[in-house]
């Protein structure tokens, strides 16, 4: 161990960090001259939690070893002045006080096997008293007879090696009340547990992929150093991985290649500790604050949110933006403090920031986007949505009605958007233009919808090769009738989209997402933020408001549709004061339900739609209700059969809905019929499956 040390803050807590590079001792507790050397340090710096010893790798004392050596070394500060001693117990007292400065273990041995002369009995019982009570010497003699002096350093102080390259840290189990669940990802062991006073569920992740001998591990850092040299290229990164273990360990055999190969590139090109929680179909978003040296913090599906064991260092995060600078082709520094890229391979959008914009250092959000996308089916299984929303929600999209879904960060716009496309007859293009692809492009493709998409820059980045929305929103206005489809309205763009709807020049429906609360605050953001006129906002047909909802004491949120709501068209500048809403479906919270309005039939939108149809009110009111009872109809079949609900059979069960219409050919449609006819063949179906 050298004199070279610093103190380092990582969490809460405080590490004297070590530097034993170089050192010819091998950074253990059973080595005197590290042993004295560390001793010291930590009379020095009393407020420090534990220690790292930063070699090629890095060894972390367990905290509870740490408490054992503290515990030990204050007794040895309290050691008595000694008294005049005969020459046998002087030279005792000599031995004991010299081995307590260096060989704890070593000392408590002599200690424990101590006879002294009977005059200076008192003053010896002085010291075991000092050190009886401590745990290294319960420890050392209950563990002595059965192992050698060397291995009891190993027993009772135990610690943790992590390779030199690893920029993060792993706190280790703690406080643990009760285990939640425990699961692998990609040969990592995740264990969620509860803890004492904790508000959050602690995330733990145990990284077996480093559990490497320390040979492996040497090796590995000489790899590092050899990355350095060659081109930083994404492409190739395995490729280059693979020469440079090659080259340094010939005689290694192919599986372990393969394991260090992969180490070497998730820890230099790929991303790190973070690939286990990109990894976790159960997280749905990750957060890593700035500065680092934070815990990250997770959203999971049954936990929601939980705090992890990791901590990543400033430089852990530095690597991480320069890998998605990389990835996205985007700067992300101080002149571009803002990042949005998205990781194709895992679907994960990223969102950055950095200095000026932080106080300090860099931070990262990721939002995973279910890998499965929503339908309605889905949500009216897990309670987001009532069957009768579900049904107002297909009639509307049916009628070609424009419609915007609000509600604030995390409630479930985007999904909700995307399951309402699921919903769209395939005759129709849909266009969808997002600078961040989060919409299920690929699987609505693959299930037979004819989808454009148009991926534009994002309205933070100043400078890109990528078009602007407005201008992609033109460009789509351009390619004809069709759905167009805003992932989310917030800037310039919503002005050109308003113009577009008011003159009805999309031909069919404009959807897309929009943060805020009711119906009045998107109105209010629309029109007062982003400056389209009152009359242009009116060509939005209804809105749709999600939000989380928090049943009685239980503090977990369940993500709600809270209201479907029309946009009158007779009002001119405030529609709160002009009467300018009209609900359609109202959420009641005691029965934690969506209903049809009672005063359903007095919708001007449901009006005019039965008008252009050439249909009635009550044949409105049964189409609505002819598709959600066909929706409660999946949803009932699905719990045996949970295919279902997938999006495959979402966008199926739509084109046997329009056939069986166009089937009866009448002008006027037997509902009742066609849901017979809808569920005799959902049965078929379910047989067939
Ligand atoms: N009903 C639901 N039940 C459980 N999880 C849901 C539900 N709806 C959405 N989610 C999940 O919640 C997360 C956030 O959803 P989504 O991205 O749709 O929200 P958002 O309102 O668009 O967020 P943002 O404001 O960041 O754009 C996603 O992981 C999604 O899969
Ligand atoms: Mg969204």
């Amino acid at each position: 161990m050298t004199d070279e040390h610093k103190i380092v803050k990582i969490g809460d807590k405080k590490y004297i960090s070590v530097n034993c590079q170089g050192c010819a001792n091998n950074a253990s507790l059973g080595n005197i001259t590290c042993f004295r050397k560390l001793a010291q340090k930590i009379r020095e710096n009393p407020e420090a939690d534990n220690i790292i010893f930063n070699r090629s790798y890095k060894k972390i004392l367990n905290e509870d070893s740490f408490r054992i050596l503290k515990e030990y070394l204050d007794s040895v500060s309290a050691l008595p002045e000694a008294p005049n001693l005969c020459d046998q117990c002087f030279e005792k007292n000599s031995i004991i006080r010299f081995k307590l400065q260096e060989d704890p273990v070593g000392s408590i041995l002599y200690l424990i096997d101590l006879v002294p002369c009977n005059d200076d009995e008192k003053y010896f019982k002085s010291i075991l008293s000092l050190f009886e009570k401590t745990r290294i010497w319960n420890l050392v003699k209950k563990n002595k007879d059965k192992y050698k002096e060397n291995e009891l350093y190993h027993i009772i102080f135990r610690d943790r090696i992590l390779p030199g390259f690893v920029t993060f840290f792993l706190e280790p189990i703690r406080n643990k009340v009760k285990t939640l669940v425990e699961y692998k990802i990609s040969g990592s062991d995740v264990e969620i547990y509860e803890a004492k006073e904790r508000p959050y569920p602690i995330y733990h992740v145990e990284l077996n992929e480093l559990n490497l001998s320390r040979k492996e591990l040497a090796l590995l850092n000489k790899a590092f150093i050899r990355l350095g040299k060659e081109d930083f290229n994404l492409d190739r990164s395995k490729i280059i991985c693979e020469k440079i273990i090659d080259e340094l360990a010939p005689e290694l055999d192919a599986e372990k290649k393969k394991e260090l190969v992969e180490t070497l590139n998730r820890y230099s090109f790929g991303y790190g500790i973070i690939e286990v929680l990109l990894r976790d179909p159960n997280l749905q978003d990750i957060y890593i604050d700035s500065p680092g040296d934070r815990h990250v913090y997770v959203y999971h599906t049954d936990f929601e949110e939980c705090q992890t064991n990791i901590i990543l260092s400033s430089e852990e995060l530095e690597k991480l933006s320069t890998r998605f600078r990389m990835l996205s082709g985007r700067p992300f520094d101080e002149s571009y403090p803002v990042l949005h890229a998205d990781i194709k391979d895992l679907k994960v959008r990223i969102a950055g920031v950095t200095e000026p914009i932080t106080f300090s250092g860099t931070g990262f959000v990721f939002r995973k986007h279910n890998v499965q996308p929503w339908t309605l089916q889905q949500f009216i299984a897990n309670k987001m949505i009532s069957a009768e929303a579900a049904g107002m929600i297909s009639f509307l999209i049916d009628s070609q009605k424009s419609m915007l879904i609000t509600g604030p960060r995390g409630s479930g716009k985007t999904s909700v958007l995307g399951a309402v496309l699921a919903e769209v007859p395939q005759k129709f293009r849909i266009i969808t233009i997002e600078d961040t692809p989060e919409l299920p492009i690929d699987e609505l493709r693959e299930n037979g919808h004819n989808i454009q998409h148009l991926r534009v820059k994002s309205t933070l980045q100043r400078e890109s090769f990528e078009v602007t929305a407005e201008e992609a929103l033109r460009n789509a206005l351009r390619l004809g009738e069709s759905v167009l489809v805003l992932g989310e309205v917030r800037g310039e763009e919503a002005k050109s989209l308003f113009e577009a709807m008011r003159i009805g020049a999309t031909g069919n429906v404009v959807m897309g997402t929009i943060h805020g609360s009711t119906p009045y605050d998107v109105w209010d953001r629309i029109v007062n933020d982003l400056k389209v006129p009152s009359t242009s906002f009116k060509a939005t047909d209804v809105v749709i408001s999600c939000a989380p909802m928090r049943f009685g004491e239980n503090i977990k949120r369940n993500r709600r549709i809270t209201g479907i709501t029309e946009v009158k068209k007779y009002w001119t500048t405030d529609p709160h004061k002009e009467n300018g809403f009209f609900p359609l479906l109202v959420y009641n919270k005691s029965k934690d339900r969506l209903d049809l309005a009672a005063n359903i039939r007095k919708s001007p939108l449901l009006a005019d739609i039965a008008e252009k149809k050439g249909i009635s009110m009550n044949d409105v009111l049964k189409s609505i209700k002819a598709r959600a009872e066909i929706k409660k109809a999946i949803v009932e079949a699905s719990k045996k059969n949970k295919k279902l609900l997938g999006l495959k059979f979402a966008s199926e069960s739509i084109n046997k809905f329009l056939e069986l219409v166009k089937l009866q050919g009448k002008r006027k449609t037997d509902y009742a019929k066609l849901v017979r006819d809808f569920k005799k063949w959902l049965k078929e179906y379910n047989r067939r499956c």
